[in-house]
């Protein structure tokens, strides 16, 4: 069975974990299906925004402990289990995680790579390698420092503690909750309004935010502006302006 569950909603399509019996454990098997799964809807034109979701039960309970117990630290950086994680982050269209139930350790770092987080009412997030004796090997000690500060995340970090949902819509790293009936379907309509946008102003704006984390201020105004200006040869940019002065809704093609 198909560890992906791919649901295509034109324009929206919801990439599915399916892992059910290791609560959506993070193979490197299931990261590999994941990723061929959103770089596939990432070319695909009648795609403009993906939702990541796993189960009511379980987004993620985190990296497979199983596939890593017994590795030694040259076996790990020989295999580079992580390494193939990365094209989550490269995904150019937005990414709204639909998160429910567990999102530890790796599960709330993928949550972190996504654009935005819905979460479920009883949605719980934590790193918790700390219990393991290893630290997030993911991206949590930076994106989870970016999104809530250097103060929380130690705490959380540190600690190894598990976070309700409103504790993490408190710290800024969940954009919404709703009940558990319903945080699909909210993070599905945020998904389907996003895709009313054009798709290389969405592209353009996703990659002048990311750049934010890595770049100085100056530099990220210069990127941003070059990205501002660059719009201006796209057919979407016309019909953009174009349509608010004739009064109507624009039609965005993507060109
Ligand atoms: N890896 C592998 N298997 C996992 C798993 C994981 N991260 N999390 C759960 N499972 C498996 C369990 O082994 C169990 O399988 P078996 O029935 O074959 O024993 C099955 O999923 C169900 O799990 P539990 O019986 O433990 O379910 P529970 O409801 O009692 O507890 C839980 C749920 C609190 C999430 C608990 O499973 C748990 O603590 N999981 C581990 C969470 C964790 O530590 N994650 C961090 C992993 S390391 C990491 O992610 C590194 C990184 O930065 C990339």
């Amino acid at each position: 069975m198909s560890l992906i569950l791919v649901h295509r909603e034109e324009p929206i399509a919801v990439v599915q974990l399916n892992r059910p019996e290791a609560l959506n454990a993070l193979s490197p098997a299931l990261i590999q299906e994941l990723v061929a799964a959103l770089q596939s809807l990432d070319r695909d034109e009648n795609i403009r925004a993906i939702v990541l979701t796993g189960s009511d039960k379980a987004f993620a309970a985190g990296a497979d402990i199983k596939e890593m117990a017994t590795l030694t630290a040259k076996e790990m950086q020989e295999k580079d289990l992580i390494g193939a994680w990365d094209g989550i982050w490269k995904i150019q269209k937005p990414l709204i995680a639909a998160v429910s139930g567990f999102a530890f350790g790796g599960g709330c770092e993928i949550a972190l790579m996504c654009d935005m987080i819905v979460a479920s009412e009883t949605a719980k997030f934590g790193q918790l390698e700390i219990n393991l004796g290893i630290i997030p090997g993911a991206g949590g000690t930076q994106r989870l420092t970016h999104a809530i500060g250097k103060w929380k995340a130690m705490e959380w970090i540190l600690t190894g503690n598990i976070y309700s949902a409103a504790e993490a819509f408190q710290s800024g790293m969940v954009n919404k909750i709703a009940p558990i009936s319903e945080y699909l379907n909210e993070a599905k309509a945020l998904a389907k309004k996003i895709a009313e946008k054009s798709p290389i102003a969405l592209a353009a704006a996703k990659k002048a935010i990311l750049a934010s984390l890595n770049l100085p201020l100056d530099e990220g105004l210069k990127k941003e502006r070059q990205l501002f200006y660059q719009l201006f040869d796209s057919e979407d940019q016309k019909e953009g302006m174009k349509a608010f002065l004739e009064k109507r809704k624009p039609e965005f093609t993507g060109r």
